[in-house]
């Protein structure tokens, strides 16, 4: 027994010195070779200094892209836990400039139900018809404002996405599949927007080129209800993209249309169109081929792009009949450093300039509007109602919701929740149809809270919540309303008055309104009683 002691304390031994020699003859790193050993310590920390923070160091109103209390919120929603929190805020939104304010009113309009699970299934639709100003064959209501948003198979694991399409279909709203193309992950009974990206993925040739008839072969075939042309991303604008030969499996291959292990490479640009003009030729080409909605997802840069396209479309009778805004907060699978944190404005700022170009034009009720940056919150997605989204998208949170841990490593193919990794051991953690109802709840919740802020806004649907009913706080003593913000004009921010009149109409009669108890004797009869 001690001999054998003796020989695993010799081997230990044998081994630290090994790795000391190796540290000390190395010439890589200048920590290891000054303090070898100890110095393996600083890049172990390095390694799990996210999750340090995370579970250890952190508040619960620190950590990015989302806080330990969003994340919380995600996490508790999409397990039909108890969501709430106690005590009272512990936001610092007397001294954060920028904090947004949303008023309720006293007496408004709708009136809520006091019911604490009211509006979990309700119906929130869209206030617009998607495609219906340009009279598009198959234009319609989409049955959800809230929607999960573009991320390709390829990015995420084939878990991951059958998880999302399967909550997409539990849930009744819409999901988009990225740009690498439609793969048998999404045929799990959601409704789909397929992305047309740069490298024409699902609907190529050969060479590579846009193939109109494989296009229209892959809607005939599948729940496609609107095509998105991306022309870029707030994570990372103007530049294409790369994925490794060695994580093409055939199955990528199959959906994206391209030979099995060979570097699979996104132009930085598209080669049907070049300039607005000619985007809005292909775009009508696409809804004229498949009576499908057309719309496209940008982040927001220069103007002069938007300025020409507005233009266009006001005195040319062209048009697309969505167009996605996303900020330079968004998400991405892989992108630079100096894109992810510098290129492209965050989504309010982006969102307000944009719209105002189309409402100048008089174009803005005749467009959807949707929002995607950290619009999976209800905070973050009531001020892009105000400001004029008619449905927004949500990508990270809805990855939280199916077990993302915010580790911070989808670029690695080390995933450890198997959301954003191809490797099989680690995809098959995740268990497509436990997390598709996690996806699910996590929908609906949100859809509740947007209902239940638009009821104490006095209005019926969130999309009728103007920009007067909130205001940004500027510090501690002063705070602007939203459209002196933005430089906003009356109206602007809302829907058309007939859709306006439709939406109020649908919501009253998909969600009973009422939250007090029947009214006393006395105030029977009395005018205003209920
Ligand atoms: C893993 C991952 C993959 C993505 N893939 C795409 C894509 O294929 N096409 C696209 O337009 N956006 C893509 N995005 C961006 C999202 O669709 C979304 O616009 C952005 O993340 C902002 O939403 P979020 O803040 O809710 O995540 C991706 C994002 C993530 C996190
Ligand atoms: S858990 Fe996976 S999907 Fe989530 S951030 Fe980490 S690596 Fe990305």
């Amino acid at each position: 027994m001690k001999r054998g002691i003796r020989a695993a304390t010799a081997a230990a031994f044998s081994a630290v010195a090994a790795v000391a020699v190796r540290d000390l003859l190395q010439r890589d790193h200048a920590l290891l070779r000054n303090f070898p050993i100890i110095g393996h310590g600083r890049y172990l920390i390095e390694a799990i200094g996210p999750e340090l923070r995370q579970y250890v160091v952190a508040a619960n109103d620190e950590e990015r892209p989302f806080t330990r209390d969003q994340r919380r919120w995600v996490y508790a929603s999409a397990k039909k836990e108890n969501n709430y929190f106690g005590f009272g805020t512990d936001n610092d939104m007397e001294y954060t400039a920028g904090y947004p304010i949303i008023k309720h009113r006293t007496f408004g309009r709708a009136v809520p139900r006091s019911a604490p699970a009211a509006g979990y299934e309700a119906y929130l639709p869209c206030a617009k018809v998607l495609g219906a100003a340009r009279g598009r064959p198959r234009a319609f209501r989409p049955d959800s404002v809230v929607n999960i948003s573009a991320m390709s198979f390829g990015a995420l694991s084939g878990n991951a996405v059958e998880a999302l399409n399967r909550g997409a279909a539990m849930a009744g709203c819409l999901h988009n599949t990225g740009e690498g193309g439609l793969s048998p992950h999404h045929r799990h009974g959601g409704e789909l927007i397929f992305q047309i990206g740069t490298a024409y993925f699902g609907c190529r040739d050969e060479r590579g080129r846009f193939d109109l008839r494989r296009l229209k072969d892959l809607v005939a075939g599948a729940p496609v209800r609107a095509l998105e042309i991306k022309l870029s991303q707030g994570a990372k604008p103007s530049l294409g993209g790369l994925l490794p030969g060695a994580k093409v499996s055939a199955e990528i291959a199959a959906a994206r249309g391209v030979p099995p292990g060979v570097d699979c490479v996104s132009p930085s640009r598209h080669a049907e169109f070049s300039d607005a003009d000619s985007l809005l030729d292909w775009a009508e080409l696409l809804a004229a081929e498949t009576g499908l909605p057309v719309g496209i997802k940008s982040a927001v840069g220069d103007l002069d792009f938007w300025d020409e396209l507005t233009t266009l479309m006001a005195t040319t009778g062209r048009g697309v009949d969505f167009v996605t805004i996303d900020g330079g907060e968004g998400g991405t699978g892989a992108a630079p450093l100096i894109f992810t944190d510098t290129v492209s404005l965050p989504f309010q700022v982006g969102f307000a300039r944009v719209y105002k170009m189309f409402a100048e034009r008089n174009l803005h009720e005749n467009v959807a509007f949707i929002g995607a940056g950290k619009l999976g919150l209800p905070d973050n997605a009531i001020v892009a109602f105000a400001l004029g989204c008619d449905m927004v998208y949500v990508a990270r949170e809805a990855m939280l919701a199916i077990g993302c841990v915010q580790a911070q490593k989808c670029h690695t193919d080390t995933c450890p929740t198997g959301v954003a990794t191809q490797n099989r051991w680690l995809t098959r953690g995740l268990d497509p149809t436990l997390k598709s109802v996690r996806a699910a709840n996590y929908l609906k919740t949100l859809r509740r809270d947007l209902i239940k802020v638009a009821e104490a806004c006095g209005v019926e649907h969130p999309g009728l919540i103007d920009t007067a009913s909130v205001e940004i706080l500027d510090g501690r003593t002063a705070a602007t309303a939203l459209d002196r913000v933005y430089g906003y004009r009356p109206g602007w921010g809302l829907p058309s008055a007939a859709d306006q009149a439709a939406i109020a109409e649908l919501m009253r009669a998909a969600e009973p309104q009422g939250g007090s108890a029947p009214p006393s004797p006395s105030a029977t009869g009395r005018p205003g009683a209920r």
